[in-house]
């Protein structure tokens, strides 16, 4: 194959790569048309998930969480997440009228070996970590003053609750495998790691990090019905009534209503712009034919889509010069450092440069090169965003919140009747809030779908920790509520 890679490139220069790139983005086109394809697929799969268990790709989970925080809590309260690239712990103090008088975060990269290993090194880890916050931020207090503290644990993948502070782990996600986990309780792990290490707290709610996120955004504004989580991985969850939860006939809940975690990273259908570069890339990962969507959307893998499209163009082609040896190694771009290219707004690319000699070996290329690959990263980011956007007009559509209902006499429909109501979805996660194009792309498109009249109505709102403080909020408010299961 290296063989056949260099003679063609000696013929195959730079028209070629031109042909290579235009190829591409036309597969990863999103036009409008497109994208309220997917807003429809989404909206016919959430049914389906709720219809019947495995009914669908969406697992559309119930989180057990029927009430969200409404800015009455009050108190001191601690919570873990668990899930992404960075391991969190977090202490707020609630003072009730929505106010959080206090706050500490703290992050801490999950050491790589962790993420294969052992459960019980992996929450060993995890509650030995949570000792030394308690004892650094408890203001003096001694280990043995925490006594029986609510806790909140958000755990970012998918998990089949038992109840909103019990749960078994479905399957990994985002590169993490410790085989002895799967179906294991997740909060029984924590609580033994936890008094192996002498902590008396109680885990009072385990959350998926999108539940985190609506709990917060709930907490600040009633309007907050979605939530979604664009980090390393993606994932949203909405405010249904209990009655659209066909699987689970006779639910009650004190609200009517029931938090659903759609796990939508696993979403698919065939109207997603998928290239030969996400084909190979789904095929060479850890989880095969597995979170489609979120393999086109998240931070774990946009960084490598770019590095597929420049190694095929410096296999083909003599632009990159030398075929770099870096250039093969699995996620060796970082999205982030992907971003830094994306937005370099120097006349001359220099972090372009820069990136590229750092972290592919690729030296000296000309600008005219540097510019292809900004428009390569553009594509990708691109198409991720406005992919996200159709998932979130999709669950606007279910709720009947896109204002499909029509529009009579001047005022705009949603659903089968009332006039179409504000509407608050909360972000949290790394693309959302610190990716400015992709932010910028995501809100241009959410608009865009729902056209001018309906767009005003609908809002989408940083909510930055909100997947670790929302999950303290859970523990403060849901500690003492139960919801019942009649089957
Ligand atoms: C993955 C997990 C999901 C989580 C999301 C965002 O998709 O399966 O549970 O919410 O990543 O972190």
């Amino acid at each position: 194959a290296v063989m056949v890679g260099r003679r063609v490139r000696s013929r195959r220069r730079w028209w070629w790569v031109v042909r290579v790139f235009d190829e591409f983005e036309e597969a990863a086109s999103t036009p409008v048309g497109r994208l309220r394809q997917v807003v429809d697929a989404m909206a016919v799969e959430m049914h389906a998930g709720l219809a019947s268990e495995g009914g669908s790709k969406l697992k559309m989970l119930l989180t057990f969480v029927d009430n969200l925080p409404d800015g009455s809590e009050n108190g001191i309260f601690y919570a873990l997440h668990v899930g992404g690239t960075n391991f969190r712990l977090l202490r707020i103090q609630l003072g009730g009228q929505r106010a959080i008088l206090g706050h500490d975060v703290e992050r801490k990269p999950i050491p790589q070996h962790l993420m294969t290993s052992t459960s019980e090194e992996l929450f060993d880890f995890i509650a030995l970590s949570l000792k030394e916050f308690v004892e650094r931020k408890g203001n003096n207090l001694q280990i043995s003053q925490v006594r029986g503290r609510d806790l909140g644990l958000t755990f970012s993948f998918p998990v089949k609750q038992m109840s909103v502070s019990s749960g078994t782990l479905i399957k990994w996600t985002k590169g993490f495998s410790i085989e002895d986990m799967v179906g294991k309780d997740i909060v029984e792990c924590l609580q033994k790691a936890l008094s192996r290490r002498g902590l008396d707290m109680t885990v009072a709610a385990l959350v998926n990090d999108s539940v985190g996120t609506l709990a917060l955004g709930h907490f600040y504004d009633k309007d907050t019905v979605a939530a979604v989580v664009i980090g390393t991985g993606t994932n949203a969850c909405y405010l249904e009534r209990a009655d659209a939860v066909i699987k689970c006939q006779g639910l009650l809940t004190t609200s009517g209503g029931m938090v659903i975690n759609m796990e939508w990273g696993n979403f698919w259908s065939s109207h997603l712009p998928r290239t030969s570069y996400d084909i190979d890339l789904d095929a060479e990962s850890q989880n095969p034919n597995d979170q489609g969507f979120e393999k086109m959307i998240s931070g774990m893998y946009l960084g490598d889509i770019v590095r597929r499209v420049i190694l095929r163009m410096s296999l083909e082609s003599d632009i990159f010069g030398p075929v770099s040896s870096k250039l093969l190694a699995r996620f060796v771009l970082s999205t982030p450092s992907m971003a830094a290219m994306h937005e370099d707004d120097s006349p001359n690319l220099s972090e372009v440069a820069k990136i590229l000699e750092e972290t592919l070996d690729i030296h000296d290329v000309p600008l005219k090169v540097r510019k292809l690959v900004v428009k390569i990263c553009d594509v990708v980011t691109r198409r991720a965003a406005r992919l996200a956007a159709a998932g979130i007009v999709g669950i606007l559509k279910k709720i009947g919140r896109d204002g499909t209902g029509g529009i009579t006499s001047g005022r705009i429909k949603s659903g089968k009747s009332g006039k179409m109501r504000r509407t608050v979805v909360a972000v949290d996660g790394g693309l959302y809030t610190s990716y400015t194009m992709f932010r910028e792309y995501l809100n241009a498109a959410v608009a865009e779908i729902l056209g001018e009249e309906i767009a005003p109505y609908v809002i989408l709102k940083v909510m930055e920790d909100g997947s670790g403080i929302g999950a303290a909020m859970l523990a403060a408010s849901n500690s003492a509520q139960s919801v019942d299961t009649v089957q």
